[in-house]
């Protein structure tokens, strides 16, 4: 299966495919509680049909361009993913998201391989502003939201229920120019 290189370790960046169902399951089960602190994603990927449900929901959005799903391989694992929840090329928006098990955080895989991302949204398929929705108690993803040069744009308050509690989403977005203008100033090396 093709793939992109995210650097110098073994980390890369695969198309997620139904056929990787099982895979997916086996990370999430890694990761569970930790990738469950703040979003709904292991409940939905609680087993193998709903792994396979899951990975075919966004087969259906790339084959209508609304969004796309990738994996991150580290070591020939699969140990985390990123994607495109939405995706609407009319009016230039699309909103980003991801999730790794923990024994992959802290390597900076989410925002090299959202770099990778970014890149293609914007400069091949012409997006002008990408979006990332963030409770604001998950840090990690805040961070990486800043990492990407994203713009802290508001707060709504109590969107998100998650496991019997509503917490607050803040949303980020970057802009074409802006990652455009980020990019040249960022050494040539720096996945
Ligand atoms: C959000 C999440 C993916 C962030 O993971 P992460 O590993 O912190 O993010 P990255 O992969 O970008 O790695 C950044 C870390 O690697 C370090 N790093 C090492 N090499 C790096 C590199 N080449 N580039 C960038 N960062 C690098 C950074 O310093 C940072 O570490 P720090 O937080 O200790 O400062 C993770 O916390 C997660 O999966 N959470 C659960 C699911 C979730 O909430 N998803 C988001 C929904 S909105």
């Amino acid at each position: 299966m093709y793939a992109i290189s995210l650097g110098d370790d073994s980390a890369e960046l695969r198309p997620l495919e139904v056929w990787h169902a099982a895979e997916l399951l086996a990370n999430m089960d890694r990761g569970r509680e930790f990738i469950g602190r703040h979003i709904g994603l292991p409940d939905v990927v609680a087993d193998l049909d709903g792994a396979r449900a899951w990975i075919r929901s966004y087969a259906d959005k790339r084959a209508a361009d609304a969004g796309g799903l990738h994996g991150i391989w580290l070591d020939g694992k699969l140990v985390g993913g990123l994607l495109f929840r939405v995706w609407d090329t009319p009016s230039g928006v699309c909103e980003a998201g991801c999730w790794l098990e923990p024994a992959a955080a802290g390597r900076g895989l989410v925002t090299r391989g959202m770099r990778v991302l970014l890149e293609w949204a914007f400069e091949e398929r012409g997006m002008h502003r990408v979006e990332w929705y963030a409770s604001s108690a998950n840090e990690g993803s805040l961070n990486v939201a800043r990492r990407l040069g994203m713009t802290h744009e508001g707060v709504m308050r109590e969107r998100y229920p998650h496991r019997g509690v509503r917490s607050d989403t803040e949303l980020w977005a970057v802009l074409a120019p802006e990652w455009r203008a980020a990019r040249a100033r960022r050494p040539h090396n720096d996945h």
